[in-house]
């Protein structure tokens, strides 16, 4: 069975979340249970394609509104990642270096999707199954169906992934013309309130859609943003797979990116040895708890109230450090600034993304602090439980359904109202925990052997992929 994943984002590529980190490891999982799993993704001007060895395996063009597009289909050569990887180019399109943020991004989703299209029309291309994750690739589905070009292609299966469903891909009407020829009396089905509505588009015509954890999945029944009456609408299509998480890369008894590796006989030693690493290069205590943020400055990952947090939290509590790696809202970073002035040498900060000081993170913290509006599935948590690192997480989406409180046994801290106070009172619960070597040795036990692994959420679909081509 050839399954084609689409996505704008795939590890170690182009990585901005967790969209990435599901791309780069999800096929490779489903390879290993005999599917011939591939991605394609827009080309980069990126460190990991001026590295490898790529061949150009076609070009093609096609007019997008009155420009002609000329695109070329590069395709990896030496299968480092574990799959076969090819990559759309477009001169002046998809030639960037950044994933998001350009002021014509919707022409170049577009110009995405339709190359991808006359690619795979052009050359026979003819897999079982074509994956899209997120809205970027939400006309797919649409197009294969409705498409004037493709209707060769119509009987091909799709599945459509949602990751992140506030986020829609919303155009005006007058893109419209810029999309391929389509059969122009079912436009309704591109349509959400007036827009071009790509998630929209793509729930509606897809085989199947999933979501990344079932707990997701109910929420986006009774919020999504304005499609809730869809998703309800398409609920007989629906399914909550939750994610899984690469362990040959995150994995802390064999990581490179670390310090010093561990498992779970030599947790103790292992964490402090990262720890002492961490704290030396960011001057932070060494003897205190170290809770650490990871994620986007974004409201849905509740960054904007980490300065309550933390200001609330060094007012009942003195020995506690706190480290925080992510970029994105100016305001919030404005705010994380002030902070660490204020606190100097308990709380550190760094802006951007790093993969390598990512992993050092967790290698080298006791808790990881997710205090989110909206989480999809969260792979942050995943990683730290591997790593021994404890969470203390809101319990929304796939946060609720992959954390469990101690309070029922559990190996992490859940806290359910969204506000400074319940997080801190839950931050106190763990801390009051920690300073127990031996509960918070067995805490750390019990997280270091979950088994968090794609294997599962693999086989869940590719018996989903079996389902629809039935
Ligand atoms: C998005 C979601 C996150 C999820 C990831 C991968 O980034 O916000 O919760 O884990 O996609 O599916």
């Amino acid at each position: 069975m050839e399954v084609i994943h689409l996505s704008v984002e795939c590890f170690p590529i182009a990585k901005v979340g967790g969209l990435a980190d599901v791309v780069g490891a999800l096929p490779k999982y489903q390879r290993a249970l005999g599917i011939d799993a591939k991605v394609v993704m827009p080309w980069f001007d990126c460190p990991f394609v001026k590295e490898q060895q790529f061949e150009v395996v076609t070009t093609g063009s096609f007019f997008q509104g009155s420009d002609e597009l000329q695109y070329e289909i590069h395709k990896e050569e030496s299968d480092v990642l574990g799959f076969p990887l090819f990559l759309i180019k477009i001169p002046g399109k998809l030639d960037r270096e950044e994933v998001y943020c350009y002021p014509d991004e919707a022409e170049q989703w577009i110009a995405f999707q339709h190359a991808f299209l006359h690619w795979i029309q052009n050359h026979g291309i003819y897999p079982s199954i074509i994956h899209c994750h997120d809205h970027h690739v939400g006309l797919i589905a649409f197009l294969l169906q409705h498409g004037v070009d493709f209707r060769n292609l119509a009987d091909i299966r799709t599945i459509f992934t949602v990751h992140n469903g506030q986020y829609q891909g919303w155009m005006n009407w007058s893109k419209g013309i810029l999309l391929p020829s389509f059969d122009t009396w079912k436009w309704g089905l591109l349509d959400w309130d007036g827009v071009i509505n790509p998630l929209a588009a793509a729930i509606k015509c897809s085989d199947a859609y999933t979501t990344v954890s079932d707990g997701y999945l109910n929420e986006l029944f009774i919020d999504a943003n304005g499609l809730q009456a869809l998703f309800n609408a398409e609920s007989g299509k629906a399914y909550g797979i939750v994610n899984g998480i690469d362990t040959a890369y995150w994995n802390p008894s064999s990581d490179q990116l670390i310090e010093r590796n561990y498992n779970r006989v030599t947790v103790n030693r292992g964490k402090e040895e990262n720890k002492q690493a961490l704290c030396k290069q960011f001057n932070l205590p060494l003897a205190f708890p170290l809770i650490s943020f990871i994620g986007r400055f974004a409201k849905e990952k509740g960054a904007d109230l980490l300065f309550d947090i933390c200001v609330k939290l060094f007012s009942v509590r003195q020995n506690v450090s706190v480290f925080i790696l992510g970029s994105g809202d100016r305001e919030i970073q404005n705010g994380l600034i002030e902070l660490q002035l204020q606190f100097e040498g308990k709380i550190n900060l760094f802006f951007g993304y790093d993969e390598k000081l990512a992993h050092q993170v967790y290698a080298a913290s006791d808790m990881l602090l997710m205090p989110s509006r909206v989480e999809p599935c969260g792979l942050n948590q995943l990683y730290a439980l591997k790593y021994g690192t404890i969470p203390i997480v809101r319990g929304i989406g796939g946060l609720r359904d992959t954390v469990v409180d101690v309070l029922e046994e559990g190996y992490g801290f859940v806290f359910e109202k969204l506000n400074a106070d319940e997080a801190v009172k839950t931050i106190e619960r763990s801390l009051d925990m920690y300073t127990d070597n031996k509960i918070w040795k067995g805490i750390r036990k019990k997280a270091m052997q979950l088994d968090f692994s794609w294997k599962r959420s693999a086989q869940k679909y590719v018996e989903l992929y079996n389902q629809l081509l039935k």
